[in-house]
């Protein structure tokens, strides 16, 4: 046998653009490319479908360990895959945060043989570990530390900018941050303590919050000559700044804030649209999306939390922030490339090379010969509608239930392993941590 998997006659996304052929795969890597020939134990028919690098999602919450929330590993990366996805990076806000050597180890040991897809986790920030962070964020398993400087789900907070400063001191990593400014949103915390409509969410979390909050860590970030990575951008004003910090900092943007827009999302879902920084005016998605075509964004998360229905009833502000998505990203992204929003090449920037480069991954993120062979291949013509009931997350539910889409994944194939074919899971968990350049 020449091969393990021979994936035949797909258009495949390599580094020189999609070109018409074979893929060859032997003990999990890419072994062969273009005409290939020889035998293979499983075949893979991919005629008139598109095989590009498998995406990744780098921001997932799936909350294990933790009383209070239902995901786990296991729900949370099987509706990765459902959807298309190869490899998710795990945040830190659990219950205990996941701060310490202890919690990291633990996390990859219940990864172990419950993951479909490969993981790293982060290393939360907080004032009590930050002189730690340069040993912590070097664990194995571990993709670097993760800084929360405006409050959201969970405990974790490194507010002021001594606190800040001495995260960014310490390690050489990049370092990946949520970015609202904290003494702000306590400033304003009483205009919906009482309670008040969910459509004043984006105004207690205001552009304010969010810009000043990137200005100082940007500010920070230079004195400290340290590498930024600032999550989730939702406003048109960072989008103008970052522009101007683009050898420091990279820069995630979510499907949620590219595709909803106030207030219509707030009279439509409700709490459902609830998220933090939140989704905000059509101005600033138009902006997001003149960033993203400029090149200022470097990839697209999910920020998947899967709040349950249950405690999305709450009324608001006791609702928490957060929608699913781990399992959509792939379907609502290939939808705006055939509405021509971006190219299926800034596509594949954004879910693989981008995630890749930011993180340095080792071997993941290109169709090459000798990269981990991770493909997610997707019929680019199929026109699908995304239901709550396709949802394999515990919390059930889409903030997308009902939009139809042209494009859905196909196939999710880790390391050589069909996982996922044509909606149905495949295989077993077979997902490991990823390795990173510079911890090798
Ligand atoms: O809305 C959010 N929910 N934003 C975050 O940054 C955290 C997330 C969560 O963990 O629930």
């Amino acid at each position: 046998m020449n091969f393990d998997l021979i994936i035949r006659g797909g258009t495949v996304f390599t580094p020189g653009g999609p070109a018409q052929g074979d893929v060859g795969v032997r003990n999990g890597k890419i072994a062969a490319l273009g005409v290939v020939n020889g035998d293979a134990a499983e075949v893979y028919d991919a005629r008139n479908l598109t095989v590009l690098p498998g995406c990744i999602d780098e921001q997932v919450h799936f909350r294990e360990p933790g009383p209070t929330h239902k995901e786990d590993l296991e729900s949370g990366t099987r509706g990765a895959v459902l959807g298309g996805i190869v490899t998710v990076f795990e945040m830190p806000n659990t219950d205990p945060s996941t701060t310490t050597v202890e919690a990291i180890n633990d996390k990859i040991r219940r990864a172990t043989g419950r993951a479909w897809t490969d993981f790293a986790f982060y290393v939360g920030a907080s004032p009590e570990n930050a002189d730690e962070l340069g040993m912590l964020e070097r664990l194995p398993g571990c993709c670097g530390v993760k800084m929360f400087m405006g409050s959201s789900t969970g405990t974790l907070l490194v507010a002021d900018d001594e606190n800040v400063a001495r995260v960014l001191k310490s390690g050489t990593r990049r370092v990946t941050v949520h970015s609202e400014d904290d003494m702000r949103l306590q400033e304003r915390a009483a205009m919906v303590a009482g309670g008040a409509d969910v459509s004043m969410h984006p105004e207690w979390r205001d552009v304010e919050t969010a810009v000043r909050s990137t200005q100082r860590l940007l500010a920070l970030a230079r004195a400290a000559h340290r590498r930024v990575h600032v999550l989730h951008v939702t406003t048109a004003e960072e989008m103008e700044l970052l522009a101007q910090h683009k050898d420091i900092a990279t820069v995630e943007v979510l499907p949620q804030h590219l595709t909803l827009a106030a207030p219509e999302c707030y009279q439509k879902l409700g709490t459902y649209a609830q998220m933090n920084p939140p989704i905000r005016e059509a101005r600033h998605r138009d902006a997001l999306w003149a960033a993203l075509n400029a090149g200022v964004v470097d990839c697209i998360g999910s920020d998947h939390a899967p709040h349950t229905r249950e405690e999305k009833a709450r009324p608001y502000p006791r609702s928490p922030s957060g929608l699913t998505g781990v399992q959509t990203t792939v379907p609502v992204m290939l939808n705006h490339v055939a509405e021509g929003r971006l190219t299926l090449q800034r596509f594949v920037d954004l879910m693989s090379a981008g995630p890749a480069r930011i993180f340095g991954i080792a071997g993941k993120g290109r169709v090459a010969l000798g990269y981990d062979a991770d493909f997610t291949v997707v019929d680019l013509k199929a026109e699908r509608t995304i239901t709550n009931d396709w949802i394999a997350s515990r919390a059930g539910w889409t903030a997308f239930d009902g939009m139809s889409v042209t494009g859905w994944p196909k196939a999710t194939i880790i390391r050589g392993h069909v996982v996922m074919r044509d909606d149905e899971l495949l295989n077993k968990p077979i997902g490991t941590a990823v390795r990173f350049q510079e911890t090798l």
